[in-house]
């Protein structure tokens, strides 16, 4: 109900700010440290693929984990399936993890995975503040597992989930409603808040808090300036959907056209097609599907996302993410700032 003052807030979108470049005295991006931890896991690439059916099956896992990076395993399969493609990710490497929902025998996906070495379990909603979470992740700590499970849930929006879904027994939470290249829930729903606005004000509840749960910012990063303005603004991993679509170890066929273009198809969790798929029925469209270019090989990519992010530490002359945020200066930036910071020459066709 609106009484009063219309209860509107002022949000930020990566596009709205930029950091200022600040004195530096790092040589080369070899002296920056990008690590992080997870659970006694250490992880030196702070990325993690999103649980999506057309991005994190067994070769974007690996790829990830060869990185130092992780990906999370998607849940729309069989609990069967799940597990054995846990199985062939934990023959190379221990860092894997598994998405579950939280209906439909969860815990026993949960048990499934982690008895294949998926210690980290991640409890995969789109509106995770919600009674349904706090009870999955009771359910898991009071299963078998409890004692030796690391979750990460979400996704959230606002300060107030962070700290709940942190009160509830959540180790890392997943931060962004509505902002991802393939979602459709703003437009659906009228929710949402803008990426960058969520991972400050859940950063600053966290830190008033005293809270050591990680965060994760989750939907609508598009290049590593977004993923440096994002650890800058408190996020501990940023998790990535379209930056890794269409790329060499994403599941699914390259699709090639008359032209000889190529292609993958890259879709959100809740488009229709995607629902159709997994559980036969559209509910709630809430993504879109789509085709995009082929990327080529997904290691490369990771590798440039890498250059990018150790650049733009050196740019705040920051050695590590802590020092990112203790010398970060965001300036907030006009309509026409934002046109000087994208590409602008006039470009004029050779063909
Ligand atoms: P990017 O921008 O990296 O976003 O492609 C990936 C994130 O988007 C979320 N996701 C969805 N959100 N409808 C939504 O509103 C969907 O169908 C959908 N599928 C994925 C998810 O958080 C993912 O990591």
């Amino acid at each position: 109900m609106i009484t009063g003052s219309l209860p509107f807030r002022q949000t930020l979108s990566f596009d709205d700010v930029l950091l200022a470049p600040k004195y530096s005295e790092i040589e080369s991006r070899s002296e920056i440290d990008l690590s992080s931890n997870i659970s006694g896991y250490n992880f030196n690439f702070p990325i993690i693929s999103s649980p999506m059916d057309t991005l994190t099956e067994e070769a974007m896992a690996i790829s990830m984990a060869h990185h130092g990076a992780l990906g999370i395993v998607h849940r729309y399969n069989t609990i069967p399936e799940q597990a054995a493609i846990i199985r062939k990710i934990r023959s190379l490497t221990d860092k894997v993890s598994a998405a579950v929902g939280v209906t439909e025998r969860f815990v026993e996906r949960a048990i499934a995975c982690h008895a294949e070495g998926a210690k980290i379990i991640c409890i995969d909603v789109a509106h995770g503040h919600h009674s349904n979470v706090e009870r999955a992740i009771k359910s898991i700590k009071d299963s078998v597992i409890g004692d030796s499970v690391y979750l990460i849930a979400g996704n959230v929006a606002m300060p107030k989930a962070f700290l709940d879904l942190s009160a509830w027994g959540a180790d890392a939470i997943r931060v962004g409603i509505g902002g991802g290249s393939i979602c459709s829930t703003r437009i659906q729903t009228g929710h949402g808040v803008p990426t960058l606005q969520s991972v400050i004000a859940c950063y600053i509840a966290k830190m008033n808090n005293n809270l050591s749960t990680k965060l994760i910012a989750d939907g609508g990063l598009r290049n590593s300036g977004d993923i440096v303005k994002s650890f800058a603004a408190g996020a501990d991993f940023a998790m990535l959907g379209s930056m890794l679509a269409g790329s060499s170890d994403t599941p699914g066929e390259v699709l090639s056209d008359s032209a000889g273009l190529s292609y993958k198809i890259y879709r959100g969790m809740a488009s229709a097609e995607a629902q159709k798929s997994w559980r036969g029925r559209v509910s709630s469209q809430e993504g879109v599907s789509t085709t995009i270019p082929y990327k080529g090989d997904t290691s490369t990519i990771l590798k440039n996302i890498e250059v990018g992010i150790r650049s733009g530490l050196s740019y705040s002359g920051a050695r590590n993410i802590s020092e990112l945020r203790e010398k970060c200066e965001f300036i907030i930036q006009t309509p026409a700032g934002q046109g000087e910071s994208s590409t602008h020459i006039s470009r004029v066709s050779t063909r």
